[in-house]
């Protein structure tokens, strides 16, 4: 069945209760091997997805499936220690859920995080990519099934879904911060085996700079309720085929060991910049 508005308002309720008067502002969401994060939240207020209702739990190696509410570089952020997948079980509609409930809690904006295998290939393992749009041609939407226009519109526009002015943001942040930021396409595989070479050989055709299996449906909910969106990719592995070697879950890991200190650096640094606004 799918969720109706009193759902996620009842799943905001029991959130705000817990809040102690903080006013979250970002949709912090941490991908696999970025969930370190959390742990530089200010005065948290932690909720596991499993104590909130109508929430699904995230099962995902590396996430730990729990709200971290409090302060990071001046924001109050709503951090998602881990998030939920299509290749769990879930439908599109519930992995976008908790957005939807950020969104009825007062949160303007989304930073959404992921690891990625590289198509383009002029990336490198430990690159971060800056999301300028992605590509979700054939799998699961959230939006599918009754509109609920509390939210907004039944068909609404993304060409701006990555929000410009977040992105320019973002460029100037890594500028300070001495990062080198790529800027890619983010083309969705719902997973869980990883792609074929084939597959990403089309991926690259059709336009694809990095693969992942995640973020679409979050920024898809987000940019329909009139959020504004930020995206970063962390590449912790070339994508099938374009090296001579076979793809492994823990290099993913590793990857985003790495590159932690960066990462964070860069994430920390764009968080007071977000400030709902479009330019
Ligand atoms: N493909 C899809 N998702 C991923 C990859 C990949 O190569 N690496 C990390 N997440």
């Amino acid at each position: 069945m799918p969720f109706v508005y009193e759902d996620y308002a009842e799943s905001a309720e029991y959130i705000r209760r817990r809040l102690d008067g903080r006013r979250p502002e970002v949709l912090l969401i941490l991908g696999s091997g970025l969930g370190y994060l959390a742990e530089q939240v200010r005065e948290p207020v932690i909720i596991p997805y499993g104590e909130i209702p109508h929430f699904a739990v995230s099962t995902a190696p590396d996430h730990a499936g729990r709200f971290v509410i409090g302060n990071l570089a001046g924001r109050c952020v709503m951090v998602m220690q881990g998030r939920m997948h299509v290749y769990e079980g879930y439908t599109a509609e519930q992995t976008a859920y908790p957005v939807r409930v950020a969104r009825l809690l007062g949160v303007h904006s989304l930073l959404a995080t992921n690891a990625c295998g590289a198509i383009n290939t002029s990336y490198a393992v430990g690159d971060i990519v800056l999301l300028t749009d992605h590509i979700r041609l054939f799998d699961p939407d959230p939006l599918i099934g009754p509109n609920i226009p509390e939210f907004g519109p039944r068909f609404c526009d993304m060409t701006y879904a990555y929000t410009p002015a977040y992105r320019d943001a973002a460029r100037r942040a890594a500028a300070r911060e001495g990062i080198v930021l790529r800027e890619g396409v983010y083309f969705y595989f719902t997973g869980p085996q990883f792609e074929t070479p084939a597959e990403i050989h089309a991926a690259r055709a059709l336009g694809g700079d990095v693969a992942g299996m995640s973020t679409v449906a979050e920024v898809i909910a987000a940019a329909h309720c009139g959020m504004k969106v930020l995206g970063f990719s962390l590449v912790t592995n070339m994508a099938a085929g374009v090296l001579e070697q076979k793809l492994d879950g823990a290099e993913v890991t590793a990857a985003a060991e790495a590159a932690a200190g960066r990462f964070s650096a860069l994430v920390t640094g764009c968080l007071p910049l977000l400030d709902g606004k479009d330019r």
